[in-house]
């Protein structure tokens, strides 16, 4: 690790600074989002539709950057591969990362392929030990390249395997703590998997270590009867706020963002649902100090990094 890294964990528990409340920013709201305020505090860019050269994704977001701390979030790293590591994938995401210097750069504890053929799929993994040494092993070569800690996501899931030997969340804790990685905990995700599998969501919750925790998703998911699918083009429904609730209780501060991916609404919406979220978060727990809230970060300086000597 480089010394940036240890610069960019920040708060006394080692977890980067709180961001607030943010949204994805899709291709649907450039213009909004460049032509005024609004009432986010930072947006999550998907680290493949920037990983070009030219042309107006790395304008748009230059300029956001500008005003907004940015994260940088991942589909494609597939770290429960058994395929070699694309390098040539972790060179393009390191130097998006050094342009834009993220508040922090996320990806999903899943493989999305094997053979050369993508599945074009987040697949869960089998929870067992073999399979954490293997990811663990990949995660400390990844973190190596980029020079800094990345945060993994509990992807949702519709199969699961015979031979898993441990519940996700505590493969997902035992990844974190072994490679010092951080966890983005997707509530949705949680709820979507807890009723496929007909698991406790919070019994997950309590599996997982508050100082791990980096960022929260949450989403809106479609309800197909036999099982729930996580579509991302709907409103969050109140039992996921509710476990959001529990979750805010449990881990305290951690940045929150709004995924919204098909039917995207106006950029309104948005908001309203990232306000929403903010408004929990405030009647659950007192609102932290403003010098604890990380505002736009100058360019060229780290987010994270705002408010700290
Ligand atoms: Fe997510």
């Amino acid at each position: 690790m480089n010394p940036d890294t240890v610069q960019s964990l920040d708060r006394s528990d080692g977890r980067p600074s709180f961001l607030g409340h943010g949204v994805g920013l899709r291709r649907d709201h450039f213009e909004r989002v460049l032509s005024g305020p609004t009432v986010v505090d930072w947006f999550e860019v998907l680290s493949e539709n920037f990983m070009v050269e030219g042309g107006r994704p790395p304008d748009v977001l230059t300029r956001v950057r500008e005003r907004y701390p940015v994260v940088l979030h991942g589909v494609s790293l597939s770290i429960g591969s058994t395929d070699p590591l694309d390098e040539a994938y972790l060179d393009r995401l390191d130097a998006l990362a050094r342009r834009f210097q993220p508040a922090w750069v996320s990806d999903h504890l899943c493989w999305t392929g094997v053979g050369g053929r993508n599945a074009h799929d987040l697949l869960p993994l089998p929870y067992t030990e073999a399979a954490l040494d293997h990811v663990v092993a990949r995660l400390q070569r990844v973190q190596e390249r980029l020079g800094r800690p990345i945060a993994l996501e509990n992807v949702s899931s519709y199969v699961a395997y015979k031979h898993s030997a441990l519940p996700e969340w505590e493969f997902l804790a035992e990844v974190a703590r072994r490679s010092g990685c951080g966890i983005l905990l997707d509530i949705n995700n949680i709820y979507v998997s807890a009723r496929n599998h007909g698991f406790d969501p919070r019994v997950y919750l309590q599996g997982i270590p508050p100082h791990k925790v980096w960022q929260f998703h949450l989403a809106g998911h479609s309800d197909k009867g036999a099982y729930l699918l996580d579509t991302h083009d709907h409103p969050v429904i109140d039992p996921v706020w509710d476990l959001y609730r529990e979750a805010i209780l449990k881990f305290g501060p951690v940045s929150t963002l709004i995924e919204w991916d098909d039917r995207i609404p106006a950029f309104e919406r948005l908001e309203q649902e990232s306000q929403r979220a903010r408004a929990i978060h405030d009647e659950t727990l007192p609102r932290p100090a403003e010098s604890a809230v990380v505002t736009a970060a100058p360019a060229g300086r780290p987010a994270g990094l705002g408010t700290q000597p």
